[in-house]
């Protein structure tokens, strides 16, 4: 049987997603941003994130895949579905559920940044920061974690467990 470590609750993770937005909302007062988030992890930060914003926002998605069903990443990137709105003078943000080897975010961000924003940074609910094997900056984050496999709030193992509330620490 799995076994299911509680690393944050639902009512802790709702109160860094208000710090975390109105620090945002600070940062890009007056700026058209535009939240992109990736597919399929960041759907439900996102939209936590972007109710929380007291600024206003556009939302577009991009989808990427790089782990399969497995648990560790394979290092190769595909894009299969693109933005539609034009990022030529929009400040944006990549939200994305967690950041792990760095590898897919750093792929979005220069290929986002040859569309010719006005910047991009990079936002992650949960920055697995020991595990970096890019030289990628995580520029707003909620959770750093050390190691350890996350499900929950998004993060998903071989397509389950997103729906639940909270994220934990799946110990197979
Ligand atoms: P990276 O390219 O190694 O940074 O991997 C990023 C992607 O891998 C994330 O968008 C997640 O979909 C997935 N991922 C990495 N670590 C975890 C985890 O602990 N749980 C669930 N998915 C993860
Ligand atoms: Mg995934």
């Amino acid at each position: 049987m799995p076994e299911f470590i509680s690393v944050i609750t639902k009512e802790e993770i709702h109160k860094k997603i208000v710090i975390l937005a109105s620090k945002i909302s600070e940062d890009y007062h007056g700026r058209n941003l535009l939240l992109i988030g990736v597919l399929k992890g960041a759907f439900i930060f996102l939209s936590d994130l972007a109710r929380a914003l007291t600024i206003p926002v556009q939302i577009d998605f991009v989808r990427a895949s790089s782990y399969g069903d497995s648990m560790v990443s394979s290092g190769k990137i595909e894009l299969t579905h693109d933005v539609q709105i034009d990022l030529k003078g929009k400040h944006v943000i990549l939200v994305e559920d967690i950041v792990d080897s760095g590898k897919t975010i750093s792929y979005l961000k220069d290929y986002f940044l040859s569309k010719e924003p006005e910047s991009v940074k990079i936002c992650a609910f949960v920055d697995k920061y020991e595990r970096r094997e890019t030289d990628l900056n995580v520029d707003y984050s909620c959770l750093m974690t050390k190691e350890g496999f996350l499900v929950g709030y998004g993060l998903d193992y071989a397509e389950n467990y997103r729906e639940l509330q909270g994220i934990y620490h799946l110990k197979l």
